[in-house]
C-alpha cells in the first residue's frame, strides 16, 4: 500500500513485500481474537466502512462485513440489485452519493475492471478492490498467502499449481503476482485455450498436463467462470471432457500436497468431493484466514502505516 495519507489497495502491485507480510503479521495477532468468548476488538470504533457490490458474493462480501464489525465499525452494504443501479445510476454517481456519508473505506466488487480505481477517484475514502472483471482480487491473494504460510511455515520457494480457468480469472493473476512478491513459484497449468498469451512474463511457468501438478506443495484449483466467457465462445469441447483431463481427483494429488480453492466450488467438474472433503482441503480454513486478513487491511488502511502491530495494541489478549 502507497505511504500517502489515503491509501488503497486496489491491486497487488500497490504492496511491496514489506506491506504484504506486515498484513499477514497482523492478521496473525488478530487471529487470536477468534478463540476469545468476547471476538470485537475497539481498533476501528466510529469508522465507517461501506461495502458496495456490482456482483454476487458470499465469502468476500460476508468477511469484509464481519471484519469491520468485529473492529468495532459501523458497516453499510449496498448491492446493487435493488439499488438505484437498478434505474440507471452510474458507478460513479453512486460512489458520490455514498461518499456523502463520508465513509473511511469503501469496498468495491464490480464487472469492470477499473471499477474500484474509478470510485477510489471520486471519493476521499480509502479503496479496497474486491474484484473487478478478470483483473485483480488482491485480498483473496493475501488471505491464500496467509493460509499457505500458517499451513506450511513459509512462503519463499513453495511451488503452487493454480489449475484450470486461469484465462478468466482475477483470482489467479492476483495469485501470481502475490507469490512471486514473496519469492514462492506459480505454476499455471491448464487446457491452452484457458492460458493466457505472454502469462510467463509474470514470472510463472505453465504447463498444459495434469503430470505437472506432481511434485508442487499446493493445488489450487479454480473453477470455469462461465459469467466472464463471451457468449457463445467454447473454450473446452465439454465440461465432461474437461473434467476427465483436468479435474482434481484423489489420484491427481499426492499424500502430503495441500488442494485450495477460492469458491465456490463446483463439485465434480474442476474438484472431485472426495478431495475438497479431505485432510488434504484447505478450503474452509482459507474462509477463516480471509475474515482475519481482512481485519488486517482494514486495520492497515486506517491506522499507523507500516509499522508492525503488538498484540497490545490492538488489545487482543
Ligand atoms: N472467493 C471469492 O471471491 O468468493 P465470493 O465470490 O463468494 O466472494
Amino acid at each position: 500500500m502507497s505511504p500517502a495519507s489515503r491509501r488503497h489497495l486496489l491491486e497487488i502491485a500497490d504492496l511491496t513485500r514489506v506491506d504484504a507480510e506486515r498484513v499477514l503479521d497482523t492478521a496473525r495477532v488478530l487471529e487470536r481474537s477468534l478463540d476469545r468468548e468476547v471476538k470485537k476488538l475497539p481498533a476501528l470504533r466510529g469508522r465507517l466502512v461501506v461495502n458496495l457490490f456490482y456482483e454476487s458474493s458470499t465469502r468476500t462480501l460476508s468477511s469484509f462485513e464481519l471484519a469491520a464489525k468485529r473492529l468495532s465499525a459501523d458497516t453499510m452494504t449496498l448491492r446493487a440489485s435493488g439499488s438505484s443501479v437498478d434505474k440507471g445510476e452510474s458507478l460513479r454517481d453512486t460512489a458520490l452519493t455514498l461518499a456523502a456519508y463520508d465513509p473511511d473505506v469503501v469496498v468495491v466488487r464490480h464487472p469492470q475492471i477499473g471499477a474500484a480505481s474509478l470510485v477510489a477517484s471520486a471519493t476521499e475514502a480509502h479503496v479496497v478492490n474486491a474484484g473487478d472483471g478478470k483483473h485483480q482480487h488482491p485480498t483473496q491473494a493475501l488471505l491464500d498467502l496467509f493460509t499457505i504460510r500458517e499451513a506450511l511455515g513459509r512462503l519463499e520457494g513453495v511451488s503452487v499449481a493454480i489449475v484450470g480457468d486461469v484465462l478468466h480469472s482475477r483470482v489467479a493473476r492476483s495469485l501470481v503476482e502475490a507469490l512471486r512478491l514473496v519469492d514462492a513459484e506459480p505454476l499455471l497449468v491448464g487446457p491452452p485455450t484457458l492460458l493466457p498469451r505472454g502469462i510467463e512474463e509474470m514470472g510463472c511457468a505453465t504447463a498444459t498436463s495434469m503430470d505437472a501438478v506432481a511434485d508442487v506443495d499446493v493445488v489450487y484449483v479454480l473453477r470455469m467462470q462461465s459469467e466472464r466467457m463471451q457468449a457463445g465462445a467454447a473454450f473446452v469441447p465439454s465440461l465432461r471432457e474437461y473434467t476427465a483431463l483436468y479435474g482434481v481427483t484423489p489420484e491427481r494429488v499426492r499424500p502430503g500436497q495441500l488442494v485450495m480453492h477460492p469458491g465456490p466450488m463446483n463439485r465434480g467438474i474442476e474438484i472431485d468431493p472426495r478431495v475438497a472433503d479431505s485432510g488434504a482441503s484447505l478450503v474452509t480454513t482459507q474462509v477463516r484466514s480471509g475474515l482475519v486478513v481482512r481485519m488486517a487491511v482494514l486495520y492497515d488502511l486506517l491506522t499507523a502505516p507500516g509499522l508492525h502491530v503488538a498484540a497490545a495494541a490492538l488489545e487482543v489478549a
